[in-house]
């Protein structure tokens, strides 16, 4: 008989309910066992949603109570860190949200953690999962579009209390460790990064841009919330060789028409959709043949959801493999967040000392 992993999930907000719990009580080879959140109330009503049968108001509680095989953190970012850890040296394996923690040293901390209790990380977000990603680096790595000169990935909306109906106060977003950059930009630095490999150096400017937002859902529609952290952040990166990204990551953005990764080469380019039929377009330059123009490869994109990073735990965890989502990747993307904070408060173009192997 297959062995269902015992599942516990912390952290019962938005994207739990829409999207990790549905989805891992649907996967054959899981049983969530155990919840648990900050707010009692949630965690209660998590429990009875969606038939858990365990509840828990604090990590301690849940790690010294429960049996469970597999920690899946949704909670909000500035409590990542201490939990993933406490789950790591409880000898869990761990998936967890992004970013998995605030520094790369903390996540050089989580990497020791997990080889010592001999559990492996899975760290969000799910970007290099996607079948659609994964044929973009096919694409490079063949040569098709020839050498890959610049990346744009637009990394904003218009920020958690005008994007998203909510419940739970957004407010957390505004605070010193969050901002567009951690909750936004991560998505966009984890594509490029995953696509072209390590990066060498960071350049950023970055401010508030509005000062007093309102928040537009739910229990706490009409409050207001000041911004404690920048709200709008320009970065590129340089990978060498005259490679260079752009990604914009904002709360400024209340609209656009552009929201899609390109990838500008000397032989084409490709334009990344978030969604969609086709979310791949390919532009080729074939002198040889006489061809230039667009087209739209036609592929099985396969089954991706937000919980494939769990369901990847679980296949590397059976097979005793590395985990796509690494967590060498994430402490890459966390060096950058931080220096490009750097790179703006000084103005000088900040040297990265963080690189990961791409997994292609
Ligand atoms: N909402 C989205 O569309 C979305 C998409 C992708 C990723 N994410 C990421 O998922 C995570 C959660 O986002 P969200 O939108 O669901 O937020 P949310 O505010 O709706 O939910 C977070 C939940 O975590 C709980 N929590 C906070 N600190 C805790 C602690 N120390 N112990 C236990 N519970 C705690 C809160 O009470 C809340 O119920 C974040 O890392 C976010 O960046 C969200």
């Amino acid at each position: 008989m297959k062995k269902k992993w015992k599942v516990g999930l912390i952290g019962c907000g938005a994207i739990a309910d829409g999207n990790y719990m549905p989805e891992i009580k649907a996967m054959d080879n899981t049983q969530m066992v155990s919840v648990c959140d900050i707010i009692p109330d949630r965690a209660r009503e998590f429990s009875k949603k969606y038939d858990v049968p365990e509840w828990y108001d604090h990590i301690d509680n849940m790690l010294a109570q429960t049996d469970i095989e597999i920690l899946v953190n949704t909670t909000s970012i500035p409590a990542h860190y201490e939990i993933n850890m406490k789950a790591l040296e409880a000898g869990l394996h761990l998936y967890s949200q992004k970013p998995i923690a605030s520094t790369a040293e903390e996540v050089t901390s989580m990497i020791t953690a997990a080889e010592k209790n001999d559990v492996k990380i899975s760290a969000s977000p799910v970007h290099m999962l996607r079948p659609v990603v994964q044929e973009v680096k096919r694409i490079i790595a063949e040569g098709i579009i020839g050498k890959v000169s610049y990346v744009r990935a637009p990394c904003s909306h218009g920020g958690p209390e005008y994007f998203q109906f909510r419940d739970v106060n957004p407010s957390w977003f505004y605070g010193k460790e969050v901002g567009p950059l951690r909750d936004l930009g991560v998505h966009g630095l984890h594509m490029v990064t995953g696509v072209l490999g390590s990066a060498r150096s960071v350049v950023s400017m970055s401010g508030i841009s509005e000062k007093e937002r309102t928040i537009r859902s739910g229990k706490h529609d009409g409050e207001k919330i000041r911004p404690q952290v920048d709200d709008n952040t320009l970065l590129l990166l340089n990978f060498g060789s005259g490679t260079f990204a752009f990604i914009d990551s904002t709360y400024c953005v209340k609209a656009s028409r552009s929201s899609f990764t390109e990838i500008f080469g000397s032989k084409g380019t490709i334009v990344m959709h978030n969604s969609g039929e086709n979310p791949l377009e390919l532009f080729l330059d074939d002198r040889s043949r006489e061809l230039r123009g667009w087209t739209n490869p036609m592929k099985n994109w396969g089954d991706f959801q937000q919980s494939s990073g769990v369901k990847d735990l679980i296949t590397a965890v059976e097979k005793d493999r590395i985990p796509v989502l690494t967590a060498e990747q994430a402490r890459h993307v966390i060096e950058i967040m931080n220096k490009a904070q750097q790179a703006a408060r000084t103005g000088k173009e900040i040297k990265l000392n963080t690189a990961f192997s791409i997994n292609r």
